[in-house]
């Protein structure tokens, strides 16, 4: 296993900052290897929060790694993504559906009825039944054991977009439809192939089903990613840069990150 190159407690968070992002990628995959054993045998299954995008991706190559080779299973496994576009199909290669399957579910062993991905189909109107059931799925669930999240170039984790909410009021943010913002829209034309393509809507988990989590791992790799890091851990906690609520919830966010990511830290 790849060793950080340095180590920082910041508000409240366990910084690992890794020369490379395979490095940091190994450390997430390795944490949540060691909980699926541990959480399956304390409460009968471990359930995991995912992100998708580009960060994560080495992180399932490494899961898939270890399932094929037999250390570790997703049999007592159930997963809830952070978000889906809004509208979009789930046979869309663009659907954050797809991703999962082509990333992991497909080569792991999870059930079908335990990888949930928020519904890009259902009729707005109830779209915000939908997201309240997919709450309480994770309530049922026990709540998740560990998080995994991205962070956007503008703060936002999930499809939680940078906001002027009171603080109090952004903490108990549930999972629900949102407008995009237009970085996070600009950062999606490179998977869309233009801007006009990119969809304006987006389903996510909110603030307080992420700061829920037992555990929460945040990746965060290149230089274009060292604002949105040093404002989340060095800046005032506001709902301007989402990943500052992180500093909420003191003793249970570990940070993997690369040199460039954490160049406005060190
Ligand atoms: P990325 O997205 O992994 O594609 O950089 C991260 C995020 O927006 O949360």
């Amino acid at each position: 296993m790849t060793k950080p190159i340095r180590r920082l407690e910041l508000a409240g968070a366990d910084v690992k900052v890794f020369s490379k992002p395979e490095g940091a990628c190994e450390a997430a995959a390795g944490k949540i290897i060691s909980s699926i054993p541990i959480c399956a045998m304390v409460r009968g299954q471990a359930v995991l929060g995912l992100a998708t995008g580009s960060t994560p991706e080495p992180v399932y190559a490494e899961l898939v790694k270890a399932c094929k080779s037999g250390l570790c299973s997703f049999e007592k496994v159930s997963t809830y993504n952070l978000d889906e576009y809004y509208p979009m199909g789930p046979l869309d290669p663009h659907s954050y559906r797809s991703y999962m399957h082509r990333h992991l579910f497909d080569h792991v062993d999870i059930a079908p009825n335990r990888g949930h991905v928020l519904d890009g189909t259902v009729p707005e109107h109830f779209a915000a039944e939908h997201a309240a059931l997919f709450d309480r799925w994770i309530a049922a669930d026990g709540g998740l054991d560990v998080q995994l999240l991205g962070i956007g170039r503008n703060g936002h984790i999930g499809f939680n977009e940078p906001s002027d909410l009171a603080v109090d009021k952004a903490l108990k943010l549930p999972t629900r439809l949102v407008e995009l913002h237009p970085t996070t829209i600009a950062d999606a034309v490179k998977d869309f192939g233009a801007e006009g393509l990119v969809p304006r809507h987006a389903l996510t988990m909110g603030i307080a089903p992420i700061l829920g989590a037992r555990s929460i791992v945040v990746l965060a790799f290149g230089e274009h990613k060292a604002e949105a890091v040093a404002r989340s851990l060095r800046g005032p906690v506001t709902a301007e840069v989402p990943g500052s609520l992180l500093q909420t919830v003191p003793g249970k966010v570990t940070w993997l990150i690369d040199r460039d990511a954490a160049s406005g830290l060190l």
